[in-house]
C-alpha cells in the first residue's frame, strides 16, 4: 500500500471553519497518482459526496460535487489515490470544514456600539494639523454581556466582526490570536467575519462575552486623499458576534449582540492605524471580561439591525503576530530619549515593559530610517504619526498597542523611567500569517540580502490587503504593485488564499463600466483603468491558477475579467489602446517615465490580458472564448506593431521598458525579434548597463533578457552597484526594498519627502527572475500548477553557486548548482507526481551525465551563449544529480 495523502486543504486552507460553498475545492499532497476518491460526511453520519474512483493525477482544485451544502454544517472529508502500479492507498486522516452562515437565516445578531460620533474627518480641510488629528481621535469601546450556562458544554463557536476592528474576550481570555480583524473590504457590500472554536473557554455558571472596537480601515484615517483623510465607512466601530453554544443534550444556546450588551470607554483613549495609540493604563478596569466585575461605569449599547451588507466567511489568512525582533542597539540622548535600532525594517509595533510611578507618559514613535544626526525621519510619514503613548498605572507593567501597525526599524521612546534595559522592549512583526514556500541563497551575500528584502517586503506589505506601503498616509491596494510582483509573491508565500480574498476587494470596486480600479478596496476615489494597474484584475487570477492550478479563482471572476476586456474593446475600437487610460501612471518611478508612449504601454497590456483571457477561457471550458480572445488579440498585436516596431526591429522611443513590454508580451514579430533583442541590449549598453525602468518594465526586463538568450546582461543589470540598481539599495543599508531607485543617494540624501518610502515592495518583482531563471524553477509552458517543470537554471554573472527551492502543491522543488574547477554541477529535486525536463549548461553537452551515468534525452543550444549547449534528461520524482564540463567566462557572451 502506498503511503496516504496528506497536507489536506479545503478552500487553500487547513480545516476552515468558515469556507463559502464555491470555495470547497480540496487539495492533498500524496505519492504519485494515478486516480484518487474523496468522499465527504456529515460528523457521525452518512457519506454526503463520493466522487468515486477518479482517473486523474489531479490532486488540486478538485471542487466538491455533492448536494448543496448545509449552511453552518460541519463536514469531514478524506482522500485515497491510486499510485502508478494501481496500488490503493490507506484513507487519509479525516480533515473538516465548517461552511459558511446562511446570510439571512444563520445570523440572530444585531450591530451594536457605544456612540455615534459626529461627523469626523471627513470634511476638507487639514488633516496634518495636529488639533484635527487629536479632535478626529477617540476612544476604544469596550462591550460586554454576562450570560450563564447551565448544562455541560459539547462544542461552542464565536461568529464575529466589526465594522472597524475587533478583538474579542471570553471569560478573562482573548479569542485567537489574530489582529487587525476581520480585516479591509468594502464595508458598505461586503464585511469578513471569522469564526473561532470556543469550546474551552466556557464553563458552566456565569460567563462573560466581550470585545474592544478600534477605528481601523473603516472609521479612521487611511489613504492619501486630503478632501477624505478618514472615515471612509462610517464614523465609529459597531460589533456583530454570535456564540453559538452546543449543549450535551442536543440542544443549542445562543448569544448574539443586542440591545441587552453594555458597554464604556476605558484604558484605550485612541487607536488608529495610521496616528497610532494611546493608553492611559490607570483607566483599565480590572477584569471586566470575566464574571464578578464592577457594574460601575457601563452603561447600555445602542442597536441596530442587520442591513443589506453581505457577511462572507473570511477566505483570507488571519493578521498576527509571526515574530518577535531584539533591539540590535539603543542610543540614549541627553534629552532623555532612547532609540532602539531592530536592525530590520518591518511592520508591527512594540511590546515594552516599565516600572515607574502612576502616570508616567512613555511616547514612542516609529521611523524607517534616521537622519544624518542620529533623529528619527519622518517626513516621508506625512500626515501619518505612527506614534504610541501610554501611561503607566503603577509598578511594573508590560503594554503594546492592539489597533495600530507602524512601518519601522528605528524606535524613539521617550519619558522612560530609567535607561531601557534591551531585555524590556521587542518589537513585534505583524502580517497577514502566509506560509513561506521560497527559498534562495548563493555565493553573494549582497543577492542574499536582497532576497531576504523582497520577502521582507512581501511580509510588511501583505497586511489584509497588498499595501503599496505600511508607513505613510497611504497603506492601500493599488492594483499595478500587486500585478508585477504577484508572481515573485506566489513563489516566496503560499498567497493562494490571500490574493483570492483580495480579487473579491477587486471585484467589490470594479465600475459599473466595467473598468478594474487603480486601487481596492477603492474607498471613495474614483481612479479607473490604468494601465498597468486595472489589468491586475486580469493578470492575478491567471497568476494564481498558473502558480496553484486554481481555476475556481479564474470562474468567480471571469464575468468580471470579460466585463474589463469588454470595456477596453468599447473605447478603443481600432485596436490600439489610447482612450480612456484613466491616471496613466506609464512606467511609474522610472528615472524617464515619459518617455514610453502610454498608448505603446497600455496597449502592450491590452494584448497581454487578450492573451491570457484565451488561456483563461481554456482552462475552464469556454472553448469559444478563448477562441475570441485569441483572435482580438492577434488583431491588436498587428495594431501595435504598425503603431510602435519598426522595419528594423526597433520599438518607438527605444526606451528598455518599451522593448521588454514588446518582448515579453510576444508584440514583436518573429523575424523581428532578434533585432529587437539587439537593439534592447544597445539600449542598456547606452545607458551605461544600468536600468532606465520604472516598476512596470523592470518586472519582465530581466525574464525578457533571459530568456531570449541574454542572461548574461540580465546578470550585469542585476550586479550593477551604481544607482539606479537593487544593489545599490543593498549596499546603502537597505533591509527592505525602497519606492525609488535613489530613495536617499549619496550625492543628495533623502529624495523629496512627499514620496519616499522604505518599504516598497513593487522593485522587488525581480525575485521571480531569481526564481525562474537563477534556480530555474518553473512549471513547463502552457501547464499550470507544477505537476509537469522544465527546470533550466541560468548560471551566470559572479555566481559561483546558487541553491533554492519552492514548496508547491505537490511538494518541494529544488534546485542547486556550482560551478567547481572546470565542472558545472546540478541537483535537481523533483515532487511525488510530477516530472520534469532538466536543462543542463555545459560546454560540451555530450559530457554531461546523471549520477547513474545516463546520457542526456536531447542537447539543445543555450540560447545566446556561443560555445554552450545544454543536455535535456527526462527525469521522475526523486532527487537527480549532474555534471559536466563548465564553460570558462569566456565562452560565454561578454554582454
Ligand atoms: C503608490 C504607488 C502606486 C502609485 C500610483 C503611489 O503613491 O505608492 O506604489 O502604484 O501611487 O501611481
Amino acid at each position: 500500500m502506498t503511503s496516504s495523502p496528506t497536507d489536506l486543504r479545503c478552500g487553500h486552507k487547513v480545516n476552515p471553519l468558515g469556507v463559502s460553498p464555491d470555495r470547497v475545492r480540496f487539495s492533498w499532497q500524496g505519492a504519485g497518482q494515478r486516480a484518487y476518491q474523496v468522499r465527504v460526511a456529515r460528523p457521525a453520519s452518512a457519506v454526503v459526496w463520493d466522487s468515486g474512483r477518479v482517473e486523474s493525477a489531479q490532486s488540486a482544485d478538485v471542487p466538491y460535487g455533492g448536494r448543496p451544502l448545509t449552511r453552518g454544517g460541519r463536514y469531514a472529508w478524506q482522500v485515497r489515490a491510486w499510485d502508478e502500479a494501481d496500488t490503493a492507498s490507506g484513507w487519509s486522516d479525516p480533515a473538516s470544514f465548517e461552511v459558511e452562515l446562511d446570510q439571512v437565516t444563520g445570523w440572530r445578531a444585531a450591530w451594536i456600539g457605544l456612540q455615534r460620533m459626529p461627523d469626523r474627518f471627513t470634511d476638507p480641510g487639514q488633516p496634518h494639523r495636529s488639533d484635527r488629528v487629536i479632535r478626529a481621535l477617540s476612544p476604544a469601546p469596550y462591550l460586554r454581556r454576562s450570560f450563564r450556562i447551565d448544562m455541560p458544554v459539547a462544542w461552542a463557536r464565536l461568529y464575529v466582526t466589526a465594522l472597524g476592528l475587533y478583538e474579542a474576550r471570553l471569560n478573562g481570555c482573548r479569542v485567537g490570536d489574530a489582529v487587525l480583524a476581520p480585516g479591509w473590504t468594502d464595508y458598505a457590500r461586503r464585511v469578513l467575519y471569522q469564526t473561532y472554536d470556543v469550546t474551552t473557554l466556557l464553563r458552566r455558571g456565569d460567563n462573560v462575552i466581550g470585545a474592544v472596537l478600534g477605528d481601523g480601515w473603516y472609521s479612521g484615517f487611511i489613504g492619501f486623499d486630503v478632501k477624505r483623510a478618514g472615515a471612509q465607512y462610517g464614523t465609529a466601530p459597531e460589533l456583530l458576534a454570535q456564540l453559538v453554544i452546543g449543549l450535551d443534550d442536543g440542544t443549542r444556546q445562543w448569544v448574539v449582540t443586542d440591545g441587552d450588551w453594555e458597554g464604556r470607554f476605558a484604558a484605550i483613549r485612541h487607536a488608529d492605524l495610521l496616528m497610532g495609540e494611546c493608553h492611559d493604563l490607570r483607566l483599565e478596569p480590572d477584569g471586566w471580561d470575566a464574571p464578578g466585575s464592577d457594574p460601575a461605569g457601563w452603561r447600555a449599547v445602542w442597536c441596530r439591525e442587520r442591513d443589506a451588507r453581505r457577511l462572507v466567511a473570511d477566505p483570507g489568512p488571519a493578521v498576527r503576530v509571526t515574530q518577535e525582533l531584539a533591539p540590535r542597539s539603543i542610543a540614549h540622548f541627553e534629552t532623555g530619549k532612547q532609540i532602539v535600532d531592530f536592525g530590520q525594517n518591518m511592520t508591527g509595533w512594540l511590546r515594552l515593559r516599565a516600572d515607574g510611578p502612576a502616570g508616567t507618559r512613555i511616547r514612542i514613535r516609529h521611523a524607517e530610517v534616521l537622519a544624518a544626526d542620529g533623529s528619527l525621519y519622518t517626513e516621508n510619514l506625512r500626515t501619518a504619526r505612527q506614534a504610541d503613548e501610554f501611561v503607566t498605572p503603577g509598578g511594573g507593567v508590560t503594554f503594546e498597542p492592539r489597533f495600530t501597525v507602524h512601518g519601522f526599524r528605528y524606535a524613539e521612546i521617550s519619558g522612560y523611567p530609567g535607561d531601557l534595559d534591551p531585555a524590556d522592549v521587542v518589537a513585534r512583526v505583524v502580517h497577514s500569517d502566509i506560509p513561506v514556500t521560497g527559498s534562495f541563497e548563493c555565493s553573494q551575500d549582497w543577492l542574499n540580502q536582497l532576497f531576504r528584502n523582497i520577502d521582507w517586503g512581501q511580509r510588511g506589505n501583505f497586511i489584509s490587503i497588498p499595501t503599496d506601503c505600511p508607513q505613510r498616509d497611504e497603506r492601500v491596494g493599488w492594483l499595478g504593485d500587486a500585478q508585477i510582483f504577484a508572481r515573485t509573491a506566489c513563489y516566496n508565500r503560499d498567497v493562494a488564499a490571500f490574493f483570492g480574498k483580495w480579487l473579491d476587494d477587486v471585484a467589490d470596486a470594479q465600475f459599473e463600466s466595467g473598468a478594474f480600479p487603480d486601487i481596492a478596496p477603492r474607498m471613495h476615489l474614483d481612479f479607473a483603468g490604468a494601465p498597468a494597474w486595472g489589468d491586475a484584475g486580469v493578470i492575478i487570477p491567471w497568476t494564481l491558477h498558473k502558480m496553484y492550478a486554481d481555476t475556481g479563482v479564474l470562474e468567480r471572476h471571469y464575468s468580471s475579467m470579460t466585463a474589463w476586456m469588454d470595456y477596453l474593446e468599447r473605447d478603443n475600437p481600432d485596436c490600439l489602446r489610447s482612450r480612456n487610460l484613466g491616471n496613466s501612471y506609464n512606467d511609474w518611478l522610472s528615472p524617464h517615465a515619459d518617455q514610453t508612449p502610454p498608448e505603446l504601454l497600455a496597449t502592450a497590456y491590452w494584448a497581454y490580458d487578450a492573451a491570457l483571457m484565451a488561456e483563461i477561457a481554456e482552462a475552464i471550458g469556454r472553448r469559444d472564448d478563448a477562441a475570441n480572445y485569441r483572435g482580438l488579440r492577434a488583431k491588436i498585436r498587428s495594431a501595435f506593431t504598425d503603431a510602435f516596431v519598426s522595419a528594423d526591429g526597433q520599438v518607438a522611443s527605444g526606451t528598455q521598458t518599451a522593448y521588454a513590454l514588446g518582448l515579453h508580451m510576444q508584440l514583436i514579430p518573429e523575424h523581428l525579434r532578434e533585432p529587437a533583442v539587439g537593439h534592447l541590449v544597445d539600449a542598456i549598453a547606452g545607458a551605461g548597463w544600468r536600468l532606465t525602468t520604472g516598476f512596470v518594465g523592470v518586472g519582465y526586463l530581466l525574464p525578457v533578457l533571459s530568456s531570449n538568450g541574454q542572461t548574461e546582461v540580465a546578470y550585469r543589470l542585476l550586479e550593477q552597484d551604481a544607482m539606479p540598481s537593487w544593489r545599490y539599495m543593498v549596499d546603502h543599508g537597505a533591509t527592505t526594498i525602497w519606492e525609488r531607485w535613489d530613495a536617499w543617494t549619496e550625492e543628495r540624501g533623502f529624495q523629496a519627502p512627499v514620496m519616499n518610502s522604505f518599504n516598497h515592495y513593487a522593485l522587488g518583482s525581480v525575485g521571480e527572475w531569481l526564481y525562474r531563471f537563477v534556480l530555474g524553477i518553473e512549471p513547463e509552458p502552457g501547464t499550470a500548477g507544477f505537476g509537469r517543470l522544465a527546470l533550466r537554471p541560468h548560471p551566470g554573472g559572479h555566481l559561483r553557486w546558487a541553491r533554492g527551492s519552492y514548496r508547491s502543491q505537490r511538494g518541494l522543488i529544488a534546485t542547486e548548482w556550482r560551478l567547481d574547477d572546470g565542472t558545472f554541477w546540478l541537483r535537481a529535486e523533483i515532487p511525488p507526481g510530477a516530472s520534469a525536463s532538466v536543462h543542463v549548461p555545459s560546454r560540451d553537452a555530450r559530457e554531461v551525465r546523471d549520477f547513474s551515468g545516463q546520457q542526456p534525452a536531447a542537447i539543445t543550444g543555450f540560447p545566446g551563449a556561443a560555445g554552450v549547449s545544454e543536455a535535456v534528461f527526462e527525469v521522475g520524482p526523486g532527487i537527480h544529480q549532474f555534471a559536466g564540463p563548465a564553460w570558462t567566462g569566456e565562452e560565454r557572451p561578454a554582454g
